[in-house]
Parts: structure tokens; C-alpha cells; sequence
């Protein structure tokens, strides 16, 4: 049976455009589903938008129309992004379609109907920016971390989840699996919060307050609220409960997200899914900020990049090679176009792109442009093709554990020793020896194979490059596009007619 893989992003709120710190979860996520594609696995990949809330109410206000009108706006400003960036989502959720919505009423009323959310009064200090109430040990310096305002004391009937109940069994899990939440950081950071006990989840708002939401199937005078609709999304996404995608693909769920979003993800959620009866989620990545000049990259702040822009700069398969390169998965990274445009020229334009266009060039004029046939491969290029069979695999584990930069460092290393090569053996000077012929086609055989492995490793970040690479070499993508063809090195069949491409990365103005 093949191995299954389902990965999500966050679902994000409408009330801004998608900027760059949308487009890196949303890429990582891409990325790893495009990897696991080239695997041969049976994968699902959802991404979507949270469309309900207060804030998206009084925006759309604002504006002077209707929230449904602006959430379809919105809505589609992330399609189209996805689509600029290459990604391949195979659903595009919304939390304002039906289906979502039945989902999200069927979850609240069997966690109900078990006991575990209850009516009672509640005072506390709520953000009317976060849609949520902090506790005092939560605020800085009495504010809200996140608005850096002072929430507002409120008292209201609402509805709770008792989160608390799972809490012994949440930190058991956590604690016998260790890679249920990675970077390891985030895990003891969950885990140091769980040595409090947990408040009870505030999951309702009044309809006289807030009527752009889902209303509780058991008092329709209140309407969910933003966590309780948003994360099911999840199981919303795979159609469940009965859909025959829910069952292929809950067991394999595997969630991206970033700092921001911690809690909810990794202390609601799973005691949400155990209240339910599911298992929770295989695995949770949480990545860090993008930042600019040592803040937030938010729309709030009002400095954000939007990856529309550098897609029009640089090319879409440059920007997504950027965007994970220039990122540590787990570390904030401070976004800079000049590091951008300096990785594009070193690693795209230098390493990559003229390794290919020298090979190539060399093949068509000392071998009149056709893949040799190869002797025994006994001399230089021997450390070259022992470099790229070891590379793959590493390069696999690196992927599996989303460390996309430690993936590409890897073939990087190997790509300069390509470079080296050419260099150390001078296939120039073993042209015009008719003794070295042997030798000249060994050099540009494995220089050409080893193409064919870097072709392969690079596609899950950069698609489209990665096909022309196969189609200069001769091969179909749809054939040598896929990770059996990467383990394997020899696989170029002498005689295929390769063929000259323009430049692939042109260099960028620094
Ligand atoms: N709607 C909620 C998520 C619900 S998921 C069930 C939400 N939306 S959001 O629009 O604020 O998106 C937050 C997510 O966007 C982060 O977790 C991250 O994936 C991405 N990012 C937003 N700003 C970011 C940076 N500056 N840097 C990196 N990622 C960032 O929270």
C-alpha cells in the first residue's frame, strides 16, 4: 500500500492580504506535499480562510459592504497568491462554506452531548482585537501581547469547553511522543505551559454581539467562536466523518503553523480531538517569524512584503527557493531583498544555473550535444557520483523532518563539487587529446547523471526549473520526476539527444 501524507497550513483571517509570512507556511507546506508526491505517496494537501469574527465584521463595515462580499474579496486575493507561488492545494477551505459549517455544528453538539461544554457566567479581560480573554499571566505589562493594548473587563453567560479534563492525558502524550510538536523548543514551550492547570475554553459569543459566526446547534442565541470554528477545519477539509478521504488521511494528519498560533494548536486542539473520541494529529511544525527591522512582519505593523511582488522580481521558483533557504524552519528570520537578491545570484544564477549551462555546453560541442556512453567511471568523477548516491538519502531525512534549508545546503555542497569537477578535469584540454576520450566521456556522463539527481532533489522547491532540467536532459518529467529515479545513479540512456536552454536563474541587481 503506498505510505499516505496530509498536510495542512493555518487557515487565514480575512481581514488582511496574504503577505510573506502567509506565503512561507503555505510554501513549506507546498514543498513537503510535492516531496512526498515524489515519493509515490497518496497525499492531501489543504490550505483555506478564516472568514468569521468580529474583526472581519467591523472591516468589512468599514468598507461599507456586506461580509460576504468582502470575505469573497479577500478570499480570492490568497487564491490568486497560491496560484502566483505555484502552490497546489487540493482544497481551498473556507469556514463560510456549508459543508464547514454542518461539520462545525456536528462537533459542537457531540462534545456537548458528552458533557465536556457548559453554560456559566464568566468576568474576565477580553481583547477585542484577539476575540478572546487573556488571563492577568498572559498580558505584558497589563496589555495584550499581541495588540499591545489593555483588554477590557467583561462579564457575559457563555459557553465553555472543559479543556482541563484532557490535561493529564495531553501532557502523557506529548511527553511519550516526542515528535508530536517539533522544533523541540515549541514542545518544552508547550510543555512548561501545561504545568498550570488550564481555564476552561470560552468557545461562544452572544449573537447580540457578534452575528457573523456559526450558531451552537443547542442555543442559537450564541455563535461559535473564532478557535472552536476555525481548527476544525482540519476534519472539515477531509470530509468528515464519513468521507472516505477522512479515514485515509486523519491517521497521517500533519499540521504547519507558525509561533503565533502555539496554543491553540497544540493545547486546544488535540484536547478538542480527545473529546471527540480522534486521534489527535501526527505531527505539528511550528516555524518562526519573518520579521523586518527586528519586528513582526504583520499587516497591523504595517510592513509587510507581499509575495506577489517578489514573484514579479524574481521569478516564482527563485522566490520559493529564497523564502526556504533564507529561513532556519523553527528560527525568526529578518526578511532583506538585498539577501534575497545575493542568495539568487550565488546559489541560482552561480552554483545551479551555470553548472547547467556548462555541461550542456560542453556535451553539444565535444559530444555533439548526446548523453556518451560511459566507461567505468574509475577517475575523478568517481568522488562526484559517491558525493550524489550519499546525498540522497540524507537529503530525504532532511525533508521528512522539514528542514528544507538542511535539504538544499546538501545538494548545494554537491552541486559545487560539480562545479569543482568541471574545473579539476578540464574536459577543454581532454578534448583536444584523442587519448582522453574515454575519460572526457566519463566526466560529462556523470556530470550529466548527477544533473538528472539535482533535477530531482530541487523539484518539490522549484518546480518548474526542475522540468526544464529533465526536458534539456532528454527526459520526460513525467517519467524522471520521481524519487526511485533519484536513488538510482546511471540512469541517463547514451545517445538521448540533450538540448541547449537559455539561462535558467539570470542574475539579479544587487
Ligand atoms: N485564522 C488563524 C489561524 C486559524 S488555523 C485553524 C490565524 N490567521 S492569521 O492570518 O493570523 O495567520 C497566522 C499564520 O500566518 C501564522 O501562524 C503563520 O503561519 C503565518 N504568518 C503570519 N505572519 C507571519 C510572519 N510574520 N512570519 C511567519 N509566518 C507568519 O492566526
Amino acid at each position: 500500500m503506498r505510505d499516505r501524507f496530509y498536510i495542512t497550513t493555518p487557515i487565514y483571517y480575512v481581514n488582511a492580504e496574504p503577505h510573506l509570512g502567509h506565503a512561507y507556511s503555505t510554501v513549506i507546506a507546498d514543498i513537503e506535499n510535492r516531496f512526498h508526491r515524489l515519493l509515490g505517496d497518496e497525499t492531501f494537501f489543504l490550505t483555506g480562510t478564516d472568514e468569521h469574527g468580529d474583526k472581519i465584521l467591523q472591516t468589512a463595515k468599514r468598507q461599507g459592504i456586506d461580509p460576504k462580499t468582502y470575505v469573497d474579496r479577500i478570499n480570492s486575493l490568497f487564491r490568486d497568491a497560491w496560484a502566483l507561488l505555484d502552490i497546489e492545494p487540493d482544497r481551498s477551505i473556507r469556514t463560510t462554506d456549508p459543508d464547514h459549517i454542518a461539520t462545525v455544528q456536528r462537533v459542537l453538539q457531540e462534545i456537548y452531548d458528552k458533557g465536556d461544554i457548559v453554560f456559566k457566567e464568566y468576568e474576565g479581560l477580553y481583547c477585542f482585537g484577539c476575540e478572546r480573554f487573556y488571563t492577568e499571566r498572559e498580558l505584558v505589562d497589563g496589555k495584550c501581547p499581541d495588540h499591545g493594548i489593555p483588554p477590557v473587563r467583561l462579564k457575559e453567560k457563555n459557553y465553555f469547553f472543559l479543556m482541563s479534563r484532557y490535561q493529564d492525558w495531553l501532557v502523557d502524550h506529548i511527553k511519550r511522543h516526542p515528535s508530536f510538536i517539533t522544533p523541540e523548543h515549541y514542545r518544552n514551550e508547550v510543555l512548561s505551559f501545561l504545568k498550570e492547570p488550564l481555564d476552561d475554553l470560552c468557545i461562544s459569543r452572544p449573537s447580540t454581539r457578534l452575528t457573523w459566526g456559526i450558531p451552537l446547534p443547542f442555543d442559537h442565541r450564541f455563535v461559535t467562536y473564532v478557535w472552536f470554528d476555525a481548527l476544525i477545519n482540519y476534519l472539515t477539509g477531509i470530509g468528515f466523518p464519513d468521507g472516505p478521504n477522512f479515514s485515509k488521511f486523519w491517521p497521517v494528519a500533519e499540521h504547519v503553523i507558525a509561533k503565533d498560533i502555539l496554543k491553540p494548536h497544540c493545547v486546544y486542539w488535540p484536547t478538542m480531538l480527545r473529546a471527540l473520541g480522534l486521534e489527535p494529529y501526527r505531527h505539528i511544525h511550528v516555524h518562526g517569524y519573518w520579521q523586518i527591522q527586528a519586528q513582526k512582519m504583520s499587516k497591523s505593523l504595517g510592513n509587510v512584503i507581499r509575495p506577489g511582488d517578489l514573484v514579479e522580481a524574481f521569478g516564482v521558483d527563485a522566490t520559493r527557493y529564497c523564502l526556504v533557504r533564507e529561513m532556519t524552519f523553527g528560527l525568526d528570520a529578518r526578511f532583506s531583498e538585498e539577501s534575497f537578491r545575493l542568495r539568487i545570484n550565488a546559489d541560482l544564477a552561480n552554483d545551479l544555473g551555470n553548472l547547467v549551462s556548462r555541461i550542456l555546453t560542453m556535451v553539444y560541442k565535444y559530444l555533439g550535444g548526446k548523453v556518451p556512453v560511459p566507461g567505468d567511471l574509475d577517475g575523478p568523477e568517481r568522488d562526484l557520483r559517491k558525493a550524489v548516491v550519499r546525498l540522497v538519502p540524507h537529503w530525504r531525512e532532511a525533508m521528512e523532518a522539514f528542514e528544507i534549508h538542511r535539504a538544499l545546503q546538501g545538494v548545494w555542497e554537491v552541486i559545487n563539487m560539480a562545479n569543482k569537477l568541471i574545473d579539476a578535469s578540464a574536459p577543454w584540454v581532454l578534448a583536444r587529446d584523442p587519448n582522453k576520450a574515454g575519460q572526457l566521456r566519463d566526466v560529462l556522463y556523470s556530470l550529466l547523471d548527477a544533473l538528472r539527481i539535482f533535477s530531482i532533489l530541487i523539484a518539490p522547491v522549484m518546480p518548474t526549473s526542475a522540468r526544464k532540467m529533465q526536458e534539456a536532459l532528454g527526459i520526460d518529467p513525467e517519467k524522471g520526476l520521481n524519487f526511485e529515479a533519484a536513488r538510482h545513479w546511471g540512469l541517463l540512456v547514451p545517445g538521448t539527444k540533450i538540448s541547449k536552454i537559455p539561462p535558467m536563474f539570470p542574475r539579479v541587481k544587487v
